[in-house]
């Protein structure tokens, strides 16, 4: 039997090389591998041999069963595509369907909020995510050791030469000294951008996030200005029926300062897991910016006033198709991203 095995598989190997085409190749398939082939009977009649004789033999027609069908593998795969493909390419057949892709909703959702403030007349720059801390902190009227460093938990680069200098920005309101360092009133930018904290996550806090700064100054700027301005944006972010409040709040580098909120999207207000029974959800901060702020960056607080605001992307995007966990925008769960074409 082993000779007969052997023999086999010389004869398999020396016709393989002679099949030059699909159906020469399918024939020795058959001939050789097939149901009806000698090989298959060998391999069917092992469980009748003798226990001493089983194994062995077995053993050896697997290991040439297997041989031969990498041979006819490597065979196939060197045969061109042309013909492989035998008849011609029927071209009425319908094609796969190809599945498009999508903007992520953040992506739309910045968009869109670009859209909403150009006709306001906001202009959309960025600025870097690694930051000193003068722009972070300092500028902002929050000097080092002030209690108020304490709302935002920060990460550190660390510099051996500049120790506790460089960082992660925090929020995108560095932006707003960077700003106001260079151009001359009136000021009126959008800062989209990404922001990071030392914190936990859970459904409403990510430690990765964006945030989108809006900065307005110029003379005789007043409250009613960022009221106004918050209240045009969530109308049209949100259409005509949504609720937000404005309510005091702190920020060192505003004065007022305020927070803006909306009914939460999940439980309508009545309280739930997603806005700590609140009936609200956080959206932004803002305030008119601080005059030791305008003064830091060489603008006269006495001519010049003006309005800031820091909004949550992700809350923004939460809130307008109804998301009950922020982690969901960072999964890459295509389940979820399909969902916003
Ligand atoms: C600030 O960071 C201020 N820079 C905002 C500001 C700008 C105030 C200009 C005054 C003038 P706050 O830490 O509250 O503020 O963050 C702003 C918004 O970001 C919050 O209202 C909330 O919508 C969102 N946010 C804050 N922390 C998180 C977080 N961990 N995960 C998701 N969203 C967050």
């Amino acid at each position: 039997m082993h000779e007969r095995i052997d023999e086999l598989v010389a004869a398999a190997r020396c016709e393989l090389d002679d099949a030059t085409d699909r159906e020469s190749v399918e024939a020795w398939r058959v001939r050789f591998l097939g149901r009806k082939s000698e090989l298959t009977r060998i391999l069917r009649s092992i469980r009748e041999l003798p226990e001493a004789e089983r194994r062995q033999t077995g053993k050896l027609a697997n290991v040439a069963r297997r041989g031969l069908e990498r041979a006819l593998d490597s065979r196939l795969a060197g045969i061109p595509p042309a013909a492989r493909t035998g008849p011609a390419v029927d071209v009425t057949l319908p094609g796969y369907p190809v599945r498009l892709g999508s903007l992520h909703p953040l992506t739309q959702v910045l968009r869109e909020i670009r859209r909403i403030f150009a006709p306001l007349g906001f202009r959309a720059i960025e600025g870097p995510e690694v930051e000193w801390d003068r722009y972070n902190f300092e500028l902002l009227n929050i000097p080092a050791d002030h209690p108020a460093r304490d709302m935002w938990d920060t990460f550190h680069v660390k510099d051996d030469l500049r120790p506790g200098q460089i960082l992660l920005r925090t929020h995108t309101s560095p932006m707003q000294a960077r700003v106001m360092e260079q151009v001359r009133p009136p000021v009126r930018v959008i800062v989209p951008g990404k922001v990071y904290r030392y914190e936990n996550r859970d459904a409403s806090h990510e430690a990765e996030l964006i945030h989108i700064e809006g900065l307005a100054v110029d003379k005789r700027i007043t409250m009613a200005d960022l009221r106004g301005t918050l209240t045009y944006f969530s109308r049209a972010m949100f259409g005509p029926d949504r609720k937000l409040r404005i309510r005091a709040s702190y920020f060192p580098f505003t004065e007022p300062s305020a927070e803006a909120e909306m009914t939460c999207h999940v439980c309508g207000g009545g309280g739930c897991g997603v806005c700590d029974g609140s009936g609200w959800i956080e959206i932004l901060g803002a305030g008119m910016v601080h005059p030791k702020v305008l003064e830091n960056v060489g603008y006269d607080p006495d001519r010049y006033q003006g309005f800031a605001f820091g909004m949550g992307a992700e809350r923004i995007a939460m809130l307008k198709y109804g998301i009950t966990d922020i982690r969901m925008f960072y999964r890459n769960d295509l389940r979820f991203l399909r969902q916003f074409k």
